[in-house]
């Protein structure tokens, strides 16, 4: 449907990619959950094949057939459509069946062996164990640079050979330490290899940071967390205004396997709606925490964007991000014990890794979400024993600090 009118985007992303007429009528789509697609002719099927294996450009407005559920399918191309607008300045996306699926397949589609990537740290556990475990033995070498060292990126960047991707995930997962993008792009751009900047946005977008509009060619989600909301799916986005890197990312999702299936795309269609709504209300709620738990004695350190005192992060949240989100991570002054103490006296926030929920959340990184990596690298990131990381859902924030300070009590 061609409408006569822009609208923004809390607008487009429910009236967009979706045509009642193909669904009966219905005013909400159905799941398409067939794994094979009927041609219109074997004229058509051919052509559906050459323009899937990037043998010949489809032309614009263009209606092709749908050939097999691995490839794409209907509810996987209306949550495509009907995500890009919740992101500034993306005109694709590609959906996975998790946030590690996205990861993987935009390093695999983007690093052949003998590059390099540049990459901050601390990374999300899963990421640094894809890059030791998979991408290292491929032949492609990972050159890590501390997040928020705002020089040591840019020098690391201008000093790399055959440079793929510069990869950076901020703000960091746990320590919420933020990387100055507009740095990231300015060098990616000055180096002769021209390597892709590529963010993992999950922390603080699409609300809250904007990256593509400070020249990021390419975004990567972790889509279970606040984009699908309710801890109840697994699903990974990428976004981007190059709609050939999106399309060879969903050539090689063809190959690999791993689309978002018929159902979890319906379910998370469902849920975009309503993610700025669910996102400022959980930020709210976290910065009201933070700001009321500084100078509890049990507390060593609270790393939260609001209450950042070192000027150069202070410079990088002023300059790239709007609101400071929903994860607050605390260091305990007594280590791992009272950590785990923490956790397990918490009466409403549950002890589980993930984040982004509706529902309120705590883990302790060190030994979970980043057990992946090495003493050595857990000591340089700053993962400590006597951190955890809370996830602040919409529950009422006043509930929520009386939970902390009790377990704070028990320390
Ligand atoms: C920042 C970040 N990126 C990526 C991932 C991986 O996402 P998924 O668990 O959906 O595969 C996570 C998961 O916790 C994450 O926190």
């Amino acid at each position: 449907m061609t409408r006569k009118y822009v609208v923004r985007p809390e607008t487009a992303v429910l009236t967009r990619g979706f045509d009642p007429s193909l669904s009966v009528g219905s005013a909400r789509p159905a799941v398409f959950r067939s794994s094979t697609y009927v041609f219109n002719s074997p004229e058509s099927a051919a052509h559906a094949f050459e323009v899937a294996l990037g043998k010949v450009k489809s032309k614009p407005g263009e209606s092709l057939d749908l050939i097999y559920a691995r490839i794409s399918h209907p509810n996987a191309e209306i949550l495509e459509d009907q995500i890009v607008p919740l992101e500034t300045g993306a005109t694709g996306a590609a959906v996975f069946n998790s946030g590690m699926a996205a990861i993987s397949t935009t390093f695999l589609a983007l690093c052949p062996p003998g590059s390099t990537v540049v990459h901050t740290s601390p990374l999300y556990g899963g990421t640094q164990l894809f890059l030791d475990a998979v991408l290292t033995p491929l032949g492609v070498k990972a050159v890590e640079v501390d997040a928020g060292d705002t020089q040591a990126l840019v020098a690391a960047i201008a000093a790399a050979k055959n440079l793929k991707v510069v990869f950076v995930e901020t703000p960091a997962n746990p320590t919420l330490r933020m990387s100055d993008l507009r740095a990231a792009v300015a060098a990616a751009k000055a180096h002769p290899d021209h390597p892709l900047v590529v963010v993992d946005n999950t922390f603080l977008g699409p609300t809250f940071q904007h990256p593509l509009a400070l020249g990021v060619d390419l975004l990567v989600y972790s889509a279970t967390k606040y984009l699908a909301g309710f801890s109840d799916l697994l699903a990974g986005v990428v976004l981007s205004g190059n709609d050939e890197l999106v399309a060879s990312l969903r050539g090689l999702r063809g190959v690999l396997g791993n689309i978002l299936q018929a159902d979890e795309c319906w379910l998370l269609s469902s849920r975009l709606a309503t993610v700025p709504l669910r996102m400022n209300k959980q930020s709210k709620n976290a910065q009201r925490i933070a700001e009321s738990l500084v100078g509890h004695p049990a507390i060593a350190a609270i790393h939260y964007p609001s209450l950042f005192t070192d000027p150069e992060q202070c410079r990088i949240r002023d300059s790239q991000c709007d609101f400071p989100g929903a994860i607050i991570t605390l260091e305990l002054k007594g280590g791992r014990d009272a950590a785990f103490t923490f956790l397990r006296t918490l009466q409403i926030a549950h002890n589980a890794v993930s984040l982004g929920g509706v529902e309120s959340l705590a883990c302790h990184p060190r030994t979970t979400t980043h057990s992946e990596l090495s003493p050595e690298q857990l000591d340089r990131a700053g993962i400590t024993d006597g951190m955890v990381r809370l996830s602040v859902g919409i529950e009422n924030w006043q509930d929520l600090l009386m939970d902390y300070r009790a377990a704070l009590e028990k320390v």
